[in-house]
């Protein structure tokens, strides 16, 4: 065992605030100087730079990644009566949108080896009612959105793709949230490209969509103080929007951060016994926002605490499925109806994971594992 352990964090946010801290506060300020605390250029510039880094024509800053979730439903005229198909082994934001505007869940199991939607069982669900596909590209790891658009293709079905943990994943070489019909995305602290507080943008490239967007993020007002529709207030905010448009300058180096420790952990931990380590589909780069491994043989709480013990802050992310939590108990599902997503939820378990995790950081968690693997199986 390691003797005077420094602890290692899951996550943490004031390190890369440290490395521009510079550039950001003077943005900051300007903005504080300005007056303009609401709207302005800065929305514009960030708006603009965040399309032209996936690709897309439009992109509509807004105050978090749920209502990014929400406006793209809104927009797309989901409501009572409509299915929306999505994946249960996720943040409760992403099917609480779909309830929100009234209309029903339907999950389906996920895939053991990627953690994300299992894509012949989302065929197998849809329905006259179903509306559009939610894929959550979950930890950072692209959805198969080549053989997710051909199913949504065939059926006429829109596809919000959820990238609040992905900003920066690519499948074939495109960035997730500009190949389904609309891509949301959080700019959570947490999240890839993270702000200083809530935010979120919505990514299309269809114009109409686009506008209707816009239109019940600010109230639902078509001309100044006139409405056609109830809408809501959700606008990011100027500070965030600055701070935002200088770490998108960043992302891309701090996603290949990412990924050196995703390499790294998995080659020195892809041979520990009991443990599963995640794994990526051929044709997609993901960003890692989480490293999330599996503990087999009922032994993640001990390995968690054994680990805490040698200062290796773990995470669980989810430890209960969407489908059986209380909220969503009229919906009528049970235990045992979707095996995978219940299963992993009793085994995965987050290692640290942040672009500045340092190599010591990393040797920490490896060798805690390692050693925290051999004595937890030692105490059968
Ligand atoms: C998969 C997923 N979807 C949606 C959200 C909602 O984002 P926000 O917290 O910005 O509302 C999150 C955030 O945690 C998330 O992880």
């Amino acid at each position: 065992m390691i003797q005077s352990v420094k602890s290692v964090p899951a996550f943490d946010n004031k390190l890369q605030y440290a490395a521009i801290e510079a550039e950001v506060s003077a943005a900051v300020l300007s903005i504080l100087s300005s007056g303009r605390y609401i709207g302005g250029p800065i929305i514009d510039d960030f708006e603009q730079a965040f399309a032209e880094y996936h690709d897309v024509s439009h992109c509509i800053a807004c105050n978090s990644g749920t209502d990014a979730l929400y406006l793209a439903l809104r927009a797309l005229d989901i409501s009572a009566g409509d299915e929306v198909i999505t994946t249960p082994f996720t943040f409760i934001a992403t099917s609480e949108v779909i309830s929100a505007v009234g209309a029903k869940p339907v999950f389906v199991d996920i895939d053991a080896n990627t953690y994300n939607l299992n894509l012949q069982q989302v065929a197998a669900a849809i329905t006259p009612n179903t509306k559009a596909i939610i894929p959550v590209h979950l930890f950072g790891q692209p959805v198969d959105m080549t053989a997710l658009m051909e199913i949504a293709d065939a059926h006429k079905i829109a596809v919000i793709e959820d990238c609040a943990q992905s900003t920066g994943a690519t499948w074939n070489d495109r960035k997730v949230g500009s190949i389904g019909h609309i891509g949301a995305f959080s700019f959570y602290p947490t999240k890839n490209l993270g702000g200083c507080g809530d935010g979120g943008a919505i990514t299309t490239n269809d114009p109409e969509i686009a506008q209707r967007m816009r239109v019940i993020k600010n109230h639902g007002q078509t001309n100044q103080y006139y409405y056609n529709e109830v809408g809501v207030n959700s606008r990011l905010d100027s500070i965030q929007a600055v701070i935002l448009k200088i770490k998108l300058k960043y992302l891309d180096d701090w996603n290949a951060k990412r990924k050196d420790i995703a390499s790294r952990y998995s080659q020195f931990l892809s041979k520990v016994p009991g443990i599963v380590i995640p794994q990526e589909l051929a044709s997609g780069s993901g960003v890692w926002n989480q490293y999330t491994i599996r503990i087999l043989d009922s032994k993640r709480e001990i390995l968690r605490k054994t680990l805490q013990d040698m200062g290796v802050n773990t995470m669980i992310y989810y430890p209960m499925p969407l489908h059986l939590q209380p909220v969503y108990k009229d919906l009528g599902y049970k235990e045992g109806q979707l095996p995978v997503c219940e299963q992993l939820s009793k085994e995965v378990t987050s290692l640290p994971m942040f672009p500045e995790l340092s190599s010591e950081q990393q040797d920490q968690v490896i060798y805690s594992i390692k050693e925290a693997t051999q004595h937890s199986y030692r105490h059968d």
